[in-house]
Parts: structure tokens; C-alpha cells; sequence
């Protein structure tokens, strides 16, 4: 079997909440030792949930997080991320990589907070990360050598699967699947909205939902169809799906999905421009 790009690294997660906490779940998952990993969160309760779940050890501060790491992640919200990079910037002793999963905060950004060349990733991972079925998306800064674009794809793997785009995607990917979740969630609730208003118990309904939307999304996966084949599978001529789908189609859901994802993508190209 081949070596991990994370073996025997010593990774610093800087943040336990949703992402950090889900993050390190993922690599003691993927093998990494607990005791490999540091966390550092300034709400201490919620370090110490992480350790009590997975026996990482918990560092005293971002600084000693970072000094103590070959990887650094920075699992913090946007707002307060210059500020953590600038607090462990002259902590950064052996040129460790740095991850940044904040989103909407560009690479340059962070970059100009450590005022010297850091290889830095910056990654947009997804909801499903919390069980590991998230998509990350990816981007290598200026100082990143192939064996760091190694090293992040392994880490983001940990949260489910990793692509690598270019920086000037990733608004879009925040639009496409950062955002995604949401949409999904949306569609599920109308459907439970439309069984109960046609007599349906609610919990019944939501099973019913919840189930097909975990097997759809299993289907699209393993199959790898394109989504008119895979509704080919389902509808037939004259038949209850057909008939959905031409509602759908004639009040214009497909326009409204795109303009949903366009408004997405405006905003996240207003947030990294700082607005
Ligand atoms: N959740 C998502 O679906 C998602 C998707 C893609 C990307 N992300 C990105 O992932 C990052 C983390 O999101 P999240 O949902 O995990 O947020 P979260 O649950 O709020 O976790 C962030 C944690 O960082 C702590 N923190 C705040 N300031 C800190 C500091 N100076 N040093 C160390 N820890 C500090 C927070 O403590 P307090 O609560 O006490 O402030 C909190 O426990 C964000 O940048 C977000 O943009 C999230």
C-alpha cells in the first residue's frame, strides 16, 4: 500500500467548531494519530469536545498550535482569519503548509498577513464534510510546491473528495457546492410541504424524502450519468414523473435555479472583494 502524504506530519487545526471538529474526525479516520494532531479554539469547551471525542491534544494558544505543526489549518470564520494568521505569522519556525478552508477570504489576503512566503491552500469544502461526504474545492498559492498540493488533497480528502481549480473559480464553487447544500435542502422541503398538504403525516413524508435524496444523490455518484439520462430512468411516457416534469419545466425551474446560483456567485464575489 502506498504512504500516506500524511504520515508521520503533525497537523495544527486552529477553530473546532462545525469544519475543525469535522476535519479532525476525518483524519483520525484516515489514520492520522490522534496524538499527531493539536487543536486550538478560543472557546476551550469546544477544543475539549474535540479532544474528548478523538484524543487530540489541545495547544495553549493559536501560536503554539501553529509552531507545533508541519500543517496548519485555519478552520476559523472569515472575520477573525487575518488576524489569526498575523498572531501565528512569526510562529511559523519551519515553513509549514498552511490551509485556509475561510471562505471568501482570497489567497493574497492571507498571504500579505504573514509578510514573508508561506505555501498556503485555500480550500472551499461543503455541509456533508460533517459526515464525510464533502466536496472541496481547492486552490495552490504562489509558495506551494507539488508535495503541499500532495499533502492538502489528503488532508481535504479526509472530508470527503478534493478537486483542484484555479483560484479565480473559487466564488463559483462557493456558488455551485458551498452553497449547494442549501438548495437541496430546499427542494426537500417542499416535497415534505406538498405530501402533508395532500394528507401525508410529516414524519412519514420526510422519511420518504429524506431517503430518496440520499439514494438519488448515490445513484448520481455511482452511475455517473448525466442527470437527463438518469431522469430518463425514472420517467416514462405518460407517467407520474412525466408529469411533474413538465410543471417543472413550464413554470420555469430551471431559470429560477440559475438565477439562484448566479445571485450566489455575485455575493460571493462581493464578500472577497471585502463588501
Ligand atoms: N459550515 C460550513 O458549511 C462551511 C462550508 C465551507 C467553508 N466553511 C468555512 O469554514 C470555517 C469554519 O466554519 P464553521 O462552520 O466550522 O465555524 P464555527 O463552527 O463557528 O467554528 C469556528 C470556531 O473558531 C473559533 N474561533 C473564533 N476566533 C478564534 C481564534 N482567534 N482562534 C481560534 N479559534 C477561534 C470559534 O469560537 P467562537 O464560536 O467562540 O467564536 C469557533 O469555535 C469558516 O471560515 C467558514 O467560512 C464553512
Amino acid at each position: 500500500m502506498a504512504k500516506s502524504p500524511l504520515a508521520g506530519l503533525k497537523i495544527g487545526v486552529i477553530g473546532s467548531g462545525n469544519m475543525g471538529r469535522a476535519l479532525v474526525r476525518g483524519l483520525v479516520e484516515k489514520s492520522v494519530y490522534p496524538q499527531n494532531i493539536s487543536v486550538f479554539d478560543v472557546d476551550k469547551k469546544k477544543a475539549l469536545e474535540t479532544k474528548k471525542e478523538v484524543h487530540v491534544k489541545i495547544a495553549s494558544s493559536s501560536r503554539q498550535c501553529a509552531s507545533l505543526s508541519d500543517v496548519v489549518i485555519l478552520a476559523v470564520k472569515p472575520p477573525v482569519l487575518p488576524q489569526v494568521a498575523e498572531e501565528i505569522a512569526t510562529a511559523l519556525t519551519q515553513d509549514p503548509l498552511v490551509i485556509s478552508i475561510a471562505a471568501g477570504v482570497p489567497m493574497a489576503k492571507i498571504e500579505a498577513c504573514f509578510k514573508k512566503p508561506v505555501p498556503l491552500v485555500r480550500a472551499m469544502p461543503n455541509l456533508p464534510a460533517l459526515v464525510g461526504a464533502g466536496m472541496s474545492a481547492f486552490s495552490l498559492g504562489r509558495h506551494a510546491l507539488p508535495k503541499h498540493r500532495k499533502i492538502a488533497e489528503a488532508v481535504l480528502q479526509a472530508l470527503g473528495q478534493a478537486v483542484q481549480v484555479p483560484e479565480k473559480w473559487l466564488d463559483l464553487v462557493t456558488a455551485v457546492s458551498g452553497s449547494g447544500p442549501a438548495y437541496y435542502f430546499l427542494l426537500t422541503e417542499k416535497m415534505i410541504e406538498a405530501a402533508y398538504e395532500m394528507g401525508m403525516k410529516v414524519d412519514v413524508a420526510k422519511k420518504l424524502v429524506y431517503q430518496t435524496a440520499l439514494g438519488s444523490g448515490k445513484v448520481m455518484a455511482e452511475y455517473g450519468e448525466d442527470p437527463e439520462e438518469l431522469m430518463a430512468r425514472v420517467a416514462s411516457k405518460g407517467g407520474t414523473t412525466e408529469a411533474a416534469l413538465k410543471v417543472f419545466q413550464k413554470q420555469g425551474f430551471g431559470k429560477i435555479v440559475q438565477d439562484a446560483v448566479k445571485a450566489a456567485y455575485k455575493r460571493a464575489q462581493e464578500i472577497s472583494r471585502g463588501k
